[in-house]
């Protein structure tokens, strides 16, 4: 099932980021749409996680684009485990419509933020993406973001779905 928040994401970063030479992660990936866009428009990498049972993707892209795909279960130990097996840390990483407080409860919040800090590199960049519902916990998931990597801006609100910058320091 494609997401509309994923759809967002993709146009947003078509006319906000270049994303070539990046390495690029998406997180709880589903079908993973922004990252293979990513991979599409020129990233140098490109990897596709999700839980382990969720990763069905066709093999056809994956080499030609440098595509990876890979279980990520989130949380500090597991992400800790990815990174020295991929050897490196991500310039973009990507999270669309991960924050379901009643899907995946609040501690899901800790672990995914354990996870992004980890794998984000000292000048990378997470974008959130996510279609507010009530009582979605968003405002908290993003304070706890804020305490654990520093710097968080609103970047689009497009209908009923933001998208969130957050790097580990504010650009001047
Ligand atoms: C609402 S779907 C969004 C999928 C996709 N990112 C999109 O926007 O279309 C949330 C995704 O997060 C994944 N997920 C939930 N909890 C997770 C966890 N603890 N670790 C890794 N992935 C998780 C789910 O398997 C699911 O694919």
């Amino acid at each position: 099932m494609i997401w509309n928040a994923s759809i967002v994401l993709c146009n947003w970063i078509d006319q906000h980021i270049d994303t070539k030479n990046t390495n690029v992660l998406e997180l709880g990936a589903g079908c993973g749409l922004p990252g293979i866009h990513c991979a599409l428009n020129g990233a140098n990498e490109t990897f596709l996680t999700d839980l382990e049972e969720e990763l069905h993707y066709p093999t056809s892209l994956t080499a030609e684009f440098n595509i990876k795909i890979k279980p990520l279960k989130w949380g500090r130990d597991n992400s800790v485990i990815f990174k020295n097996e991929c050897g490196h840390l991500f310039d973009l990483v990507l999270a669309s419509d991960c924050v379901s407080t009643d899907v995946y409860g609040r501690s899901s919040w800790h672990f995914l933020c354990d996870t992004v800090d980890e794998l984000l590199s000292p000048n990378g960049r997470l974008l959130v993406c996510s279609v507010r519902r009530p009582n979605d916990g968003l405002e908290e998931f993003l304070q706890l973001l804020k305490e654990t990597l520093a710097h968080i801006e609103l970047v689009s609100t497009d209908g009923d779905v933001e998208i969130h910058e957050c790097r580990r320091f504010k650009l001047l």
